[in-house]
């Protein structure tokens, strides 16, 4: 077989493939040249006597013509198989489609990916720390007391080797610290502990989401635009925003921070208790004792930090009553949002 013999098989093949009129023709034009015993088996065999010098090209158009053919082949019994379903025999049009189900992703992941996304756009980074704690990270360094009621066993779960499950995000604070020099931004969401008897708005085990800012000349009115900036993206533009004098140990000052209600927009209602207000995160000055205790100089830099809820802020945007619906995997309640 010659190389031209081969460029007209080819040819041969795929108009006999373009004219096949049906499937069954088709299928014969398959077996003809596809097949075991068919002909591009042979012309493969042929090959070894093809002169030196064509043998290149000719391997190129044997590839080509297996390629090109089982596309085609595969292109028509496609077609056949379309116009069959509009009307030939064995399809029943009246038969329900088939429907798959899509899953949705945990309301707990789609605010934490809220909250992330909003931080990441004024710089923000994400950083990670594990569930199981040193009471340093956890406590000691973050400047907490050692009569501290957070550190009684009452309330904080410790390990038999003397370590606990963090009872906040706040030791990947103490960990970013003492791992990069300032400046630092950072978020960090995450599972906490808590001795806490489930009920309707607590639960032994939630998540939070930690922030940290720190630079040269930080000051309480940035910690004031953060938050408000990240109210409005969460909320809406409507949003106002209150900061309240409180107390944390590991920052001075320390605020809570409360968003008008969402439902009464500040009128006052049954869900804000009629103050207009809702609590949603603790923030505040990075306390100097903290700086001193990953190392940095409380001279050269100051920040803020912050901290929040996500069960609470997730029950608060998809009006969820009691918390436990968030952890019973019912799909009935989890496909709603
Ligand atoms: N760790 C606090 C808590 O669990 C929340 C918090 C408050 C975090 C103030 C902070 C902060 O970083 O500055 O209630």
């Amino acid at each position: 077989m010659t190389l031209q013999d081969l460029i007209d098989l080819k040819a041969k093949a795929l108009a006999e493939a373009e004219g096949a009129a049906d499937a069954s023709a088709l299928e014969a034009v398959r077996i003809e040249y596809l097949g075991r015993k068919g002909l591009l088996p042979k012309v493969m065999q042929a090959l070894k006597d093809v002169p030196g010098e064509d043998k290149p090209m000719f391997g190129k158009t044997v590839n080509e013509l297996k390629n090109e053919l089982t596309e085609l082949i595969r292109q028509k019994q496609a077609g056949f198989a379309g116009s069959g379903a509009s009307g030939g025999e064995g399809f029943d049009l009246t038969q329900p489609g088939q429907w798959q189900a899509l899953g949705t992703r945990h309301p707990i992941t789609q605010i934490t990916d809220r909250i992330i996304r909003i931080f990441q756009t004024l710089g923000f980074t994400v950083a990670d720390g594990p569930d199981i704690e040193t009471v340093w990270n956890n406590f000691d360094a973050l400047n907490t007391p050692a009569d501290h009621p957070s550190r009684d066993e009452q309330d904080t779960f410790y390990l038999d080797n003397g370590d606990l499950m963090r009872c906040h995000t706040s030791p990947v604070q103490v960990r970013y610290m003492m791992e990069h020099p300032p400046p630092v931004r950072i978020i960090s969401p995450g599972r906490c502990y808590r001795r806490d008897t489930p009920d309707a708005t607590h639960s032994a085990n939630f998540h939070q989401v930690e922030g940290l800012f720190v630079d040269e000349q930080v000051s309480l009115a940035d910690l004031k635009g953060t938050l408000s900036y990240f109210a409005k993206e969460l909320m809406g533009p409507d949003v106002k925003v209150r900061f309240r004098p409180h107390f944390f140990p590991f920052t001075e000052p320390s605020v809570e921070v409360d968003f008008t209600c969402h439902v009464c927009h500040g009128k006052g209602c049954r869900v804000c208790k009629n103050s207009g207000w809702i609590e949603i995160l603790g923030a505040g000055m990075v306390d100097p004792n903290v700086f001193q205790s990953v190392g940095y100089d409380p001279a050269k830099v100051t920040g803020f930090a912050f901290g929040m809820g996500i069960e609470r802020i997730t029950m608060i945007l998809y009006g969820i009553h009691d918390i436990r619906n968030l952890y019973e995997n019912d799909v009935r309640f989890l496909s709603q949002f």
